[in-house]
């Protein structure tokens, strides 16, 4: 019978603007959008007071399905997508097995269709088994559906490999997302080399680990003249070698997570395991430099790099913990807190963030609202204040830096293909 949210204020964020509007869905697109349009017996939803914007894309996920079902899974994963207002998101392929096949690209793909909350996207590994040695078949895996390469969790170690895999993804129009830290200098350990790495008395990751990495892989897409997108930006270096790169015409995006423009290394000593992820929280310098690099646009997009682990997994001592934090169910609110609220960006600047130029460095037609186009899309209020709590999430995972933080900005609604996947109070 077809919805028709009334009075919401529709953020277009290809022009960043937001208008009062009404939009209305009908068989899984929006059929109208425009001020005052009249119900014809469909279901109204009041949307007086808030913002709607198309549905997010993250385009950074680790949803564990296959193998690792028991930190996530397809279903709980894209559950906690809807929660958090997104429509699309991308998996990573370091499951068990890894996504290197076009079965496994097929597995998401299917799993996500028949029992998703959302668009569940496979990124297909780039070398076998994320070992590092032989190049997955790049053009099986897109023919099968892959939308980009990665081999996240670990950084592609060879520079001949990553060579290869920039040239065989260039063939395809598709991205190579790099995961930047020389391997052998940051070893398993738990957190940034520092202040806080010496307090503790541990090993760290020192910020030149990912510098290296990043000025690596600059120069292989140079010389290339393929797309590198680099994953989880952390370090001041990092963003000033992107912004040096763009100006000089590489073909680069970049992303960052809500963690590394809100919080230090400062984090571990009040939240140990909590605050435990690669790259680590680092330090104020840098922190202010990935949020001013958000703000200049080097840092395009910001996603989750949602990183479900268990309670028992979590627990171990800080060496010994996974890496990893949740951030589906908390993303759109600690940007609401971080980047709206103090006045650094606007709401639609931020959701163009969120959805459209994600989408785009993807190649997706999403993170867009259009008559006739696929009505996948959310409301949000951005002043409501709430605490987080990680036992209401949808997701498996309840590892979250923000336990017990309270955020501003709550997610309402969000459809996907014109359905509902999430909805409370309104
Ligand atoms: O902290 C992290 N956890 N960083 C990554 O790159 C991978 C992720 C995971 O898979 O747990």
């Amino acid at each position: 019978m077809g919805i028709l949210l009334k009075n919401a204020f529709v953020i277009d964020p290809i022009a960043a603007t937001a208008a009062p509007m009404d939009l209305l869905v009908e068989d899984g697109v929006i059929s109208a959008l425009a001020a005052g349009i009249a119900a014809k017996g469909h279901e109204i939803i009041d949307c007086t007071g808030l913002y709607l914007a198309p549905g997010l894309v993250d385009m950074h996920v680790h949803f564990r399905d296959p193998g690792l079902t028991y930190k996530e899974d397809i279903i709980t994963g894209s559950a906690a997508a809807a929660a958090g207002g997104f429509t699309t998101v991308a998996c990573m392929p370091n499951t068990k097995p890894v996504l290197d096949t076009p079965d496994q690209m097929e597995y998401v793909l299917e799993k996500g269709k028949n029992q998703g909350f959302c668009h569940v996207l496979p990124i297909g590994a780039v070398t076998v088994g994320q070992q590092g040695k032989t190049l997955t078949d790049f053009p099986a895996l897109s023919q099968a559906g892959a939308v980009a390469f990665s081999d996240d969790g670990v950084p592609v170690t060879s520079a001949v490999r990553m060579r290869d895999a920039l040239n065989a993804a260039k063939e395809l129009h598709k991205i190579v997302i790099s995961h930047c830290e020389d391997g052998e200098m940051v070893k398993n350990y738990a957190v940034n080399e520092g202040e806080v790495s010496r307090q503790l008395g541990l090993p760290g990751r020192p910020a030149i680990a990912e510098d290296l990495m990043v000025a690596r892989d600059l120069m292989l897409a140079k010389e290339t003249g393929a797309h590198v997108h680099i994953a989880h930006v952390s370090t001041r270096g990092s963003a000033q070698l992107i912004r040096q790169a763009k100006q000089d015409g590489v073909s680069v995006t970049a992303e960052t997570c809500p963690q590394y423009f809100i919080y230090t290394e400062q984090e571990i000593l009040k939240k140990g395991t909590m605050a435990r992820v690669n790259p680590p929280l680092r330090t104020e310098e840098d922190r202010d430099a990935i949020l001013a690099a958000v703000l200049d646009g080097t840092l395009d997009c910001i996603v989750t790099d949602h990183a479900p682990h268990s309670a028992e997994e979590k627990a171990r001592p800080l060496p010994d913990a996974p890496s990893g934090m949740v951030g589906l169910e908390t993303s759109l609110a600690a940007c609401l807190s971080y980047l709206v609220k103090p006045g650094y960006l606007t709401v639609p600047k931020l959701i163009r963030k969120m959805s459209v130029i994600p989408a785009a460095i993807l190649g997706l037609d999403a993170g867009t609202l259009r008559v006739g186009g696929a009505a996948d899309l959310c409301v949000f209020d951005a002043e409501e204040q709430w605490t987080v709590d990680p036992q209401q999430f949808r997701s498996k995972g309840r590892n979250t830096v923000f336990a017990g933080d309270t955020l501003t900005g709550k997610v309402k609604l969000t459809l996907c293909g014109g359905k509902i996947t999430h909805r409370e109070d309104i």
